[in-house]
């Protein structure tokens, strides 16, 4: 399963302005991207909050930035994107509820930082395997 990222408009408010409950009503999935590229700032955020998600069922869910260019990836139905995310849980029982709980989370603080992205599945050769 992977997930596009990129800044989103930037009248979103930053993540010390939005409560939880805000940012859940408000985000939507971004399809097309201005091409404004993530700030090493906002990328470092999003990677050290990705690396420590947790979710109820204490299953780990391993997460992979991707960059678009270096690893060839496309979808045909997002526009503009730079980089993707990825994420891997060992295939045990409730996997995916802990999955999609960890990724949610994820999309949700992107969202924060104003940063939208939208939920695509596909899949990856092993060459991308982490
Ligand atoms: C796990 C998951 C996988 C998805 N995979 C795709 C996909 O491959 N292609 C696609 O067009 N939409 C996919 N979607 C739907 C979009 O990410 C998005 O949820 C949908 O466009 C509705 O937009 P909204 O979230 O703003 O309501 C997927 C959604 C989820 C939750």
């Amino acid at each position: 399963m992977i997930m596009w990222a990129s800044k989103a408009s930037p009248s979103l408010r930053s993540d010390e302005l939005m409560d939880i409950r805000e940012i859940i009503m408000t985000r939507k999935s971004v399809r097309t991207f201005d091409k404004r590229k993530i700030t090493l700032e906002d990328k470092e955020k999003l990677c050290s909050f990705m690396e420590n998600i947790e979710n109820p069922y204490g299953i780990p869910v391993k997460f992979l930035w991707l960059d678009s260019d270096e690893n060839n990836l496309s979808s045909p139905v997002i526009k503009g994107e730079d980089d993707y995310i990825a994420a891997k849980v060992p295939k045990v029982e409730h996997c995916e509820e802990a999955y999609g709980y960890s990724f949610e989370k994820l999309v949700l603080y992107a969202w924060s930082l104003g940063i939208g992205t939208t939920w695509i599945g596909g899949t990856m050769k092993r060459a991308h395997s982490f």
